[in-house]
């Protein structure tokens, strides 16, 4: 895994968990700047995500794409990934036994990447990244610092906020906190 390219090719083949046998595609990641100042990871891959082998693709990735252009996010800041990159089956959330066998690739992705900021949408990403008894309701907003390595903005996954309306504003006021912080350290 000396390059990007060997890293997606190892990605694609991969079978440490049994998500393989019913997997479409691996869905690697989505983003057009393997630089990117922002990382946002998510749960895992979808139906629609699943089949077109990409990541926030479907009806939660439409909401979350829409909130970013709102905030006059551009695609370069950006690159969007998942703690599992196989799809759960019926989207049930990931096992832990899952999880510890795909956070390795992720574990590259972020080394590769560097990113300032890493954006944990929904409990599952929280509770892999940050701490298991992670309550995304209670930490949601609040950022967590990491010297030397990046800052950690914890909010609700899309898809939750899909489920309830009343989260919207939570999640737009989380997302305008990493827009400013992108344009007040100069991260682009
Ligand atoms: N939900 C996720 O957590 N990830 C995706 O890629 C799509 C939906």
């Amino acid at each position: 895994m000396d390059t990007w390219d060997g890293f997606v090719e190892a990605c694609k083949r991969c079978r440490n968990c049994s998500l393989c046998e019913t997997r479409t595609n691996v869905v690697v990641g989505r983003g057009t700047n393997l630089k990117a100042p922002v990382m946002f990871i998510g749960e895992g891959p979808g139906e629609q995500e699943d089949i077109e082998g990409s990541a926030f693709v479907g009806r939660a990735g439409k909401l979350l794409d829409l909130a970013l252009e709102a905030l006059m996010f551009e695609p370069g800041h950006y690159y969007i990934a998942n703690i599992v990159k196989c799809r759960p089956p019926g989207n049930r959330v990931p096992s832990e036994a899952e999880a510890q066998a795909c956070l390795p690739w992720l574990r590259y992705q972020v080394k590769y990447i560097k990113p300032s900021i890493i954006v944990c949408l929904g409990s599952t990403a929280a509770r892999h990244i940050i701490d298991k008894g992670f309550k995304i309701t209670q930490g949601r907003g609040t950022w967590i610092e990491m010297p030397g390595y990046f800052s950690i903005l914890p909010t609700y996954h899309p898809s939750a906020v899909l489920r309830d309306p009343g989260k919207k504003m939570d999640f737009f006021q989380d997302l305008k906190q990493v827009r400013t912080r992108i344009q007040a350290q100069d991260l682009w």
